[in-house]
């Protein structure tokens, strides 16, 4: 075993790996196929505590297990569906061919109780990805974990590699979609200006208001009884953040140190210092952190307009074990950057030709209604974007609604237009969160054909209709 591979596999990764690591040495065919069990099922959980609740996963964990390939693998997956409803798998950002995208009714019909599906794929680019059911609510059941796509070609820059998949829960069995408080569909989630909260109107107690959430886990645990991420002084350490939270966006802060942002949704940026790391549903930030700092010190979380959540994660060094953990400030003002603080880390002369076709996004919905909307209309009676192979299409969101909304694109990475930047050093992502009355606009190569969804990752904005379909044929 290489150093790399050994590393990858010898870190205290607080989920293990699927399979044994193969070796690197040079494989004459050029795709491997790596084929992984995986299995919907019902199951229970603790989080960590004395108490459990009924949940649904994969494999019988919280969240499933971490799918670890290769650029050069071709990933198989044997999807088994036990559970008493239909499901489908859909792995979040890796632009799949589209029936392989595991959306039901959009892309495949859904896997019935009893049945299976073999998803197959190669696995291309390299990044930190999440999967996920895409059917209703069942996200927040459960039924997600991290897919992490290695280069072989990549030299190594850290020394060890932990992958931290952000969780909001309410623990009562059958998890989020049970939980009968819920947060008033009127509130203003805009932390800062001009605060104010669930102006009457429809007061959300309905299926379609996301739950108040009691427990935000890190890996499936919350603190303090999460795992600790374990460092030694002078390590220098990659974080793989998976936001795969149904409803909330968290701002991060690991106290004692700064951290550099390497990569968003999968994709290489310029390095960018930060204190504070906004992620919002569905995103992954790729952070390195230098273990400078020896002690013991608590990563948090403060989720906009609400306060500090009560996600926390301790970072021990060696040696540190005994001393209280420290918690991160979180001080008004303290500012994370934005998306226009990012550039591409390499330049890349892909979609940022004049775009053929132009699409107004109007999002909407809440205050006084409990749907969300795309141009006043909600999934499945949205309009289509139509797109030809090979154009470039530009997507104009507006947000005309009080809270924040990821918007996610399946099959295709986006740019981000930033009038500030030469195009070809626009960032890529696949999620991108709009802000409260805020007009973000993005382009892409429609290079991947199919019925592609397009959606808000706040789960019960997607369910209750902020959604639409983008065909690329
Ligand atoms: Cu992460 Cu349409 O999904
Ligand atoms: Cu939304």
């Amino acid at each position: 075993m290489d150093r790399r591979r050994f590393l990858l596999s010898s870190g205290t990764l607080a989920l293990a790996c699927l399979l044994p690591v193969p070796s690197l040495a040079k494989s004459p065919v050029p795709n491997n196929l790596r084929s992984f069990d995986l299995t919907a099922g019902l199951a229970s959980t603790n989080l960590g505590t004395d108490r459990t609740f009924r949940v649904w996963s994969y494999n019988q964990g919280i969240p499933g297990p971490v799918i670890r390939v290769r650029t050069d693998d071709v990933l198989k997956v044997n999807f088994r569906n036990k559970l008493p409803h239909p499901s489908t798998v859909h792995w979040h950002g890796l632009p799949v061919p589209n029936s392989m995208d595991g959306v039901p009714g959009v892309t495949q019909q859904a896997v019935l109780p009893g049945d299976s599906f073999t998803y197959e794929f190669p696995c291309k680019p390299s990044g930190t990805y999440i999967y996920h059911s895409h059917q209703g609510l069942q996200l927040d059941r459960g039924l997600y974990g991290a897919l992490i796509v290695d280069d072989p070609n990549d030299s190594l820059t850290h020394d060890q590699d932990f992958v931290l998949v952000l969780e909001d829960w309410a623990m009562v069995d059958g998890g989020g979609p049970e939980a009968g408080k819920r947060k008033p569909a009127g509130r203003m989630m805009h932390g800062g200006r001009g605060m104010m909260r669930g102006p009457g109107g429809w007061s959300g107690s309905g299926p379609l208001s996301e739950p108040v959430y009691n427990a935000y886990a890190v890996n499936g645990r919350i603190y303090p009884h999460t795992k600790p991420v374990k460092l030694k002084k002078g390590e220098k350490v990659r974080l793989r953040v998976c936001n795969a939270s149904s409803s909330t966006i968290y701002d991060l802060r690991l106290a004692g140190h700064s951290f550099t942002i390497v990569r968003t949704d999968g994709r290489p940026i310029k390095p960018v210092k930060a204190e504070v790391l906004r992620i919002g549903m569905g995103e992954r930030y790729d952070l390195e952190l230098v273990a400078d700092n020896p002690g013991n010190w608590l990563l948090g979380a403060y989720e906009s307009g609400w306060g500090e959540s009560g996600l926390k994660l301790p970072f021990v060094y060696e040696g540190k074990e005994d001393i209280k953990p420290v918690a991160p400030s979180f001080r008004r003002g303290l500012a994370y950057p934005g998306y226009f603080d990012f550039q591409a880390a390499a330049p890349s002369t892909e979609a940022y030709q004049e775009p053929a076709r132009w699409y107004r996004q109007v999002l909407s919905g809440g205050m006084h209604s409990p749907y969300w909307t795309i141009n006043g209309r909600g999934y499945p009676d949205s309009e289509v974007l139509r797109a030809d192979l090979g154009q470039v299409v530009r997507l104009a969101y507006i947000n005309h609604s009080h809270m924040p909304h990821p918007m996610h694109l399946h099959g295709h990475f986006f740019k981000l237009v930033n009038p500030s930047l030469p195009p070809e050093k626009w960032i890529s992502k696949d999620t991108l969160i709009v802000d409260p009355m805020q007009r973000l606009e993005v382009q892409f190569l429609a290079d991947n054909p199919g019925d592609w969804f397009h959606h808000c990752h706040h789960l019960y904005h997607m369910e209750a209709g902020m959604a639409n379909i983008v065909r690329v044929a």
